[in-house]
């Protein structure tokens, strides 16, 4: 409940397997670890007659001692984790709102970007010269006499699914066809007489949501875009569950293919649908993502991407069949996958880097692509660098105590009064803020689910500016004297940013001591990797920073530069720019020289082995401050809290007894 999906599952099998089996979609961060707590469900107790079954806890398998330590610590309230607990006879469940997997909110139109339009594919019309006795000529023989002597076209192939249908269309159109050429190499198709429409797709397929844009070639319009959730995602929110998973099931690795394949034939699908077009009019694709999703679209098992050293079973750009990889195009369509630049930078960045051109620029860059791992390219037109940086998945609404993802109902905006300590905030699908006592004035389905990554930012960020918590994260004490919403006690600390009215889980919204530590290890990891690319390019300021991929659509700049997310920077200079890898997969579906420029870039980019440099533990530990424990924000002058007393007398005492051991 509260779908009303039924069945039966062999006894043993979790209620996480049994959920996906019924087509039940549980929230799944770590991939069934028992650790994220993301799974939980209530188990009803008694007999049914409306389901005709007798429902009891004891018909599942007791609590393993990893999830007795999760109810020790978070208190389960009576709840089962899914992914713990095994099915010995019949159960009614009910998974709360909070353990639904929700639809993703995806920015998925394409941006406008100039492109110059040379595609891989092309459509040439000829006309043949029929058969004669005499002319032992085959008829493929005499198309490329055509092509050779009509377009100066030399040298082509044929792909052979083609032969068994060239007779009748050549005859369909009284020997005047329209032939598909790929790179001016290889016919992909012969449609009788004139034809015009050339089509190809552009897909990224990134750990959480797979987005395709589906092009017409001759004139670059985006004729239809469609986005869905990484169907894998029910195996973990980040790469490595999704690794471990792979390893620990043996149909694993087999499974997650062919769901992303399936996934993609689906959009493909729709996307052509809306266009009215069918998938068989798709001639070319151009697919970008990072290295487990690359490998895994390719049918390599990426084992080796989980541990050290992260061989790649290839980086180089790759140019294949469709058909070959399961995708239900033309039948002679081709595929091209942009080139990896390592183990963890995959082809989503060098997608990033053809669509915001770094390499070009006069100014210093930084695009950061935020999401359980965080990518980062920084550099200009004497260099380019490149890093990793294990984030985690707090940003995406995980670790956090009432985290979850971009969802209609999840708080994304947030501001906290700095007076009063009073808040108001937006939920995604209802325009307006909402403000503490504005209960009976909201739709009772607006009321709110949790917290997303751009709310979360934005409330630790305020929870600063309001004098809440102090630069190094903790709880002020003498906060929970200026408002009741702050809670402070020896080892507990937290905010109630929604009070329970508004909650559509009845219990209050809110963020604790736990929450503000988890994205400040986030935020550090991301922080002190641009710091050491800045090391690497010897520089110390930045001069233009890009938010790329979805989620960097919804940050706000000035939030992410007071919680230290991203360096110094005049905030006009500070841009989101949506989906950027997609773009880049783009402008490589209409122009096959930038297939040839994006291996360039993937072979000139340096990249930086964060884990392996030196300073990194010093620069994360720096970087655990609020926005920072040195750098300098001078264009957060006069917005940032005065330190308070206790930090004043601190360091005023750092200074004397300084002044003292010199003298
Ligand atoms: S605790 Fe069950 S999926 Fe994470």
């Amino acid at each position: 409940m509260p779908s009303g999906r039924k069945g039966s599952v062999p006894r043993g099998s979790n209620l996480l397997q049994a959920a996906q089996e019924l087509g039940v979609e549980l929230e799944s961060i770590c991939g069934g670890r028992q650790t994220c707590g993301k799974c939980q469900v209530i188990i009803e107790s008694g007999h049914f007659p409306k389901h005709g079954l007798t429902s009891h806890p004891d018909h599942l398998s007791p609590p393993s001692p990893l999830e007795s330590e999760y109810d020790q610590e978070h208190n389960l309230n009576g709840r089962r984790l899914a992914c713990a607990a095994e099915i010995l006879a019949d159960v009614l469940i009910t998974v709360p709102e909070e353990s639904q997997a929700h639809k993703q909110i995806i920015a998925k139109e394409a941006t406008q970007r100039f492109i110059e339009i040379d595609p891989a594919i092309r459509q040439v019309y000829v006309e043949v010269e029929p058969p004669e006795l005499g002319d032992p000529r085959g008829e493929w023989e005499r198309i490329a006499l055509a092509l050779e002597k009509q377009w100066s076209l030399q040298e082509l192939t044929i792909d052979s699914k083609l032969l068994p249908d060239l007779q009748s269309s050549l005859r369909a159109g009284d020997y005047k066809v329209t032939v598909t050429l790929w790179q001016d190499k290889e016919v992909v198709r012969i449609q009788p007489g004139y034809s015009e429409g050339s089509y190809g797709v552009a897909i990224d397929i990134g750990s959480t949501t797979v987005v395709a844009h589906l092009c017409d070639l001759r004139t670059g319009d985006v004729l239809a875009t469609q986005a869905t959730m990484n169907p894998q995602v029910r195996f973990g929110e980040d790469l490595m569950s999704r690794i471990s998973y792979i390893n620990s099931e043996p149909q694993g690795f087999v499974r997650m293919n062919r769901m992303i394949i399936k996934s993609i034939n689906e959009l493909i699908e729709k996307a052509t649908a809306k266009a009215d077009l069918t998938p068989q009019d798709i001639t070319d694709v151009v697919a970008v993502g990072n290295t487990v999703m690359h490998h895994i679209f390719l049918g390599i098992n990426p084992t080796q991407l989980g541990v050290a050293p992260f061989a790649l079973a290839i980086d180089s750009p790759i140019d294949l069949k469709a058909r070959d990889l399961g995708l239900s195009i033309h039948l002679s369509g081709r595929v091209h996958l942009l080139p990896i630049i390592a183990g963890h930078v995959g082809a989503d960045n060098v997608g990033v880097m053809l669509a915001e051109s770094p390499q070009e620029q006069d100014e210093i860059t930084l695009i950061v692509d935020v999401g359980t791992n965080a990518e980062i390219i920084l550099g200009d037109k004497n260099k380019v660098y490149v890093a990793s940086s294990p984030t985690g998945p707090a940003f995406e609404g995980a670790q956090i105590t009432h985290g979850q993802r971009a969802a209609p109902g999840a708080i994304e905006r947030i501001r906290i009064d700095p007076k009063t300590l009073e808040p108001r905030f937006k939920v995604i699908g209802y325009p307006q803020w909402i403000a503490s006592g504005s209960n009976g004035l909201i739709p009772s389905e607006v009321k709110a689910t949790g917290i997303c990554g751009s709310g979360i930012i934005e409330a630790i960020a305020e929870l600063f500016l309001a004098g809440i918590i102090d630069s190094k994260g903790h709880f002020l004490s003498t906060s929970a004297d200026r408002s009741s919403r702050v809670h402070y006690d020896v080892g507990e600390a937290y905010y109630v940013l929604v009070d329970e009215q508004l909650s559509s889980t009845g219990s209050p919204i809110v963020i604790t001591q736990e929450d503000v530590r988890a994205i400040q290890l986030a935020k550090a990891a991301l922080y002190a990797g641009t710091k050491l690319l800045m090391d690497h390019r010897s520089i110390t300021k930045i001069d233009r920073v890009i938010l790329a991929g979805a989620f960097g659509t919804f940050i706000s700049p000035y939030h992410a530069m007071v919680l230290g997310l991203i360096p110094d920077c005049d905030l006009d200079k500070v841009n989101a720019v949506g989906n950027a890898a997609g773009d880049g997969a783009r402008l490589a579906l209409l122009n096959k020289q930038l297939r040839l420029k994006a291996a360039r870039i993937a072979r000139t980019v340096e990249y930086v082995e964060t884990p392996l440099a030196t300073n990194f533990q010093d620069e994360f530990v720096a970087a655990l401050n609020l926005p920072h424990a040195s750098d300098p924000f001078p264009h957060l002058d006069g917005v940032l809290p005065l330190p308070t007393v206790e930090v004043q007398k601190k360091r005023k005492n750092r200074i004397r007894s300084k002044y003292r051991s010199r003298s």
